[in-house]
């Protein structure tokens, strides 16, 4: 007996994630790679992006000329955060399942766009980090912030990376303010000499974004107490380490109807 392939449409092909993506879809033989997009590609072999050319799947300049002809099942999308709502909510008009792995959506837009997959009873997921690792981070982040309610987090990236502070760390502090106790930390008569200096506040603690050239993406989440301080630390070396999380994404969000946020809600 066969079972119909999951048609996959990829979003940001070219890009050091999309093609991996792009690999891991090839690779799997209960998924077929059914479009691609990259801004001004032309007509080039998807496969390219992944050294696998005769994939027979050409690259689209747009999502709607993509989606428009290749009755995609799921969209993968790594792209811009300036593009995430909008390809988001091009993905559920044409009736495909969106898997944005571009961060940048405000609490708002994430309501609007469940709204929208449940009235075409469609599954989607927004998921700021695909790596099992980063999810325990944040898990055991907000579990030690009911006994260690004075947190920072620093996270680090590449110096070319447009959002600042990071979706994972966005995730961390909305995971954090959820467990514990409302307290606004530090000397309430603090000054910052030079702006900025104390990081962006999040709901009474701080978020600090490094950015620098040979990192990839780390991410510590700073405790204090009486005497002592915990760190919990997760760090990706590869690009590759998402791919097992995007893979189960692609399988789980044909199940469920509605707009999930966050990786770690399918995980198990
Ligand atoms: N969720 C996660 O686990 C996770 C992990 C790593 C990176 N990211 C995010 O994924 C995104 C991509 O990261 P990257 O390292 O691959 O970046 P990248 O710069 O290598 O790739 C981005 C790609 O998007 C393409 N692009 C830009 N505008 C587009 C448009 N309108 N239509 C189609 N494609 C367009 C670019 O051409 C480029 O190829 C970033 O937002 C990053 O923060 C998420």
């Amino acid at each position: 007996m066969s079972t119909q392939k999951i048609r996959v449409a990829v979003a940001g092909a070219s890009g050091r994630m999309g093609r991996e993506v792009v690999k891991m879809v090839l690779e799997d033989e209960s998924l077929q790679l059914v479009a691609a997009v990259a801004p001004s590609a032309g007509p080039i072999d998807a496969g390219l992006f992944a050294g696998k050319p005769e994939t027979g799947v050409t690259v689209s300049a747009t999502l709607e000329e993509a989606l428009s002809s290749s009755k995609a099942d799921v969209l993968v999308d790594f792209t811009i955060p300036h593009m995430a709502y909008g390809h988001t909510k091009t993905a559920i008009e044409f009736g495909v399942r969106p898997i944005m792995g571009t961060t940048g959506f405000t609490p708002e837009q994430i309501e609007e766009l469940d709204e929208l997959c449940q009235e075409k009873g469609i599954g989607g997921l927004i998921a700021p980090n695909f790596s099992i690792g980063a999810i325990l981070m944040m898990k055991f982040a907000a579990e030690a912030s009911k006994y260690l309610p004075h947190v920072e987090i620093i996270e680090y990236h590449g110096d070319q990376k447009l959002d600042a502070p990071s979706g994972t760390s966005i995730k961390t502090a909305e995971l954090i303010s959820q467990a514990r106790q409302e307290l606004r930390q530090g000397n309430p008569h603090e000054e910052e000499v030079i702006e900025g200096a104390r990081g962006g506040y999040y709901n009474g603690f701080r978020i600090h974004s490094v950015r620098l050239p040979g990192v990839f993406a780390q991410q510590e989440v700073v405790f204090g107490g009486h005497g002592q301080t915990l760190k919990i630390r997760h760090d990706s070396y590869d690009r590759a380490g998402y791919m097992p999380g995007v893979n189960v994404a692609v399988k789980k969000v044909m199940t469920y109807s509605g707009l999930i946020y966050g990786f770690e809600h399918i995980m198990d």
